[in-house]
């Protein structure tokens, strides 16, 4: 890593979590269950069987873990706040003391001198609006705006940065049309009512949290977007390319800057998003950042028998490939980083998701030598840099993950973490990549102090 001193003086050096995934705790405290409680009860939904019941046991050992965070280094860390532990059943009854844990991990981050960033959906749906319709009912849009304001009531004197939405992608399409994620639908029209009711959500929201909140804040939805290339310079695969980046990327991003939705992809779905009144508006309101989380790009081939987008993702043989299966891909988070900048004009992106699972090995010693994770890490952070001399305005960059945890439908199998943790007896080993973070982020302090 030689660029590092080119990053603006105050980025931010972050690490991100999600609540279901790390918490557990979750029959504590008047948390009632999520979909995702429910969902991991499906059988045969989740490798091993696994839960995020007990996960990394954050709830009760959320010290040891900004310990973990200072040991590190960090200027910052993105978690996620449980609307099942603030509102049971969804809306109407607070229940203090879920307000309560928030309020500690707040004080002790900042005492601790690292920056709160608070993702207010991370896809734990109480499971009581599921039960009334869940996300492709309108008014779960509303109930999320009244869990904003609850928190940020609560909260919105000391965090002054907020995403409202993690990768609507993944609740809409994978919850609703793949069926591979919580609540587990498999119905195109239901999914498409999801998707523009999250985005909904995400714009009350928006609004919500800036009336609420008595200090400053700056609001922003996060995507998990990814370019996307033919596999083949045919026609067919340029034009599934173009619907695969309809559903990944321009879906999200062209109504929340304003656009409305892109017209090939309402006409390909057959199903028109159910807008009403000045929603586009609501939808669009001006964010002060834009998260992105970037993990492969997608390399597609017309499928047309699959399922919408009728576009299939292609593993070239000669790429690495993580442990997810996912290329490893650096310079796809330049060209991405720039495609924002230049075709959305983004005025400050955070990445607020990057990272690797790979097979990790403790050796004898208690060590976790995991080199290819620290080699992606090093080349991501790169690729920042790039596309940061390319005129992105990148802010700051959260590692996926800080702690091993629940990785949703693959349980516990997969290791993204930059600590690792070990499930039978919770004990957090900082891994190479951990301690190779810390010496960048270390590098990167000195270096802007001294200029
Ligand atoms: C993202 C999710 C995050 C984690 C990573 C690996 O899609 O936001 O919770 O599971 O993938």
């Amino acid at each position: 890593m030689t660029g590092v001193p080119e990053l603006a003086e105050d980025f931010v050096w972050g690490a991100a979590t999600s609540a279901y995934q790390i918490e557990g705790a979750v029959a504590e405290d008047g948390r009632a269950p999520s979909i995702w409680d429910t969902f991991c009860r499906v059988p045969g939904a989740i490798d091993n069987g696994d839960t995020g019941d007990v996960a990394c046991d954050h709830y009760h050992r959320w010290r040891e873990d900004i310990g973990l965070m200072r040991r590190l280094g960090l200027s910052a860390y993105r978690f996620s706040i449980a609307w099942p532990r603030i509102l049971p059943a969804g809306a109407g009854r607070v229940n203090e003391p879920g307000l309560a844990f928030y309020d500690r991990l707040t004080d002790g981050l900042l005492e601790a001198g690292i920056r709160p960033f608070a993702t207010l959906y991370h896809w734990d749906l109480p499971q009581a609006l599921q039960d009334r319709g869940g996300w492709p009912e309108r008014d779960t849009a509303y109930r999320f705006a009244e869990f904003a304001a609850v928190v940020a009531a609560r909260l919105g004197d000391r965090i002054e940065d907020w995403f409202t939405l993690n990768e609507p992608l993944c609740s809409a399409w994978l919850g609703h049309l793949n069926g591979v994620m919580a609540p587990g639908e498999r119905d195109i029209t239901r999914a498409v009512h999801a998707a523009h009711h999250l985005l909904l959500g995400h714009g009350l929201a928006t609004t919500a949290l800036r009336g609420t909140a008595t200090g400053p804040v700056r609001v922003g939805a996060v995507l998990n977007l990814s370019p996307v290339e033919p596999e083949t310079d045919s026609e067919a695969d340029a034009a599934a390319a173009l619907r695969a980046d309809g559903h990944t990327n321009r879906w999200w991003l062209d109504p929340l800057h304003g656009r409305g939705y892109p017209t090939d992809m309402v006409e390909l779905y057959g199903v028109a998003p159910p807008v009403l009144g000045d929603d586009l508006t609501v939808i669009a309101a001006p964010m002060d950042h834009l998260g992105v989380n970037y993990y492969f790009r997608q390399v597609i081939a017309d499928d047309p028998t699959g399922p919408v987008p009728r576009a299939r993702m292609v593993a070239l043989p000669d790429k690495v490939h993580t442990a997810m299966g996912w290329e490893v891909h650096p310079d796809g988070l330049e060209q991405l980083l720039l495609r924002l900048t230049d075709e959305y004009h983004a005025p400050r992106i955070y990445i607020t998701e990057n990272g690797s699972a790979w097979p990790d090995e403790v050796l004898p010693d208690g060590q976790i030598q995991d080199k290819e994770r620290m080699a992606y890490l090093e080349e991501h952070l790169e690729a920042s840099i790039r596309a940061t001399r390319g005129g992105a305005r990148v802010a700051g960059y959260f590692a996926w993950s800080l702690l091993d945890n629940f990785e949703w439908a693959y349980g516990y199998a997969k290791r993204f973490g930059l600590v690792h943790v070990d499930y039978a007896t919770q004990r957090r080993t900082i891994k190479a990549s951990g301690y190779r973070y810390e010496e960048i982020i270390r590098r990167h302090k000195r270096a802007a102090a001294l200029t």
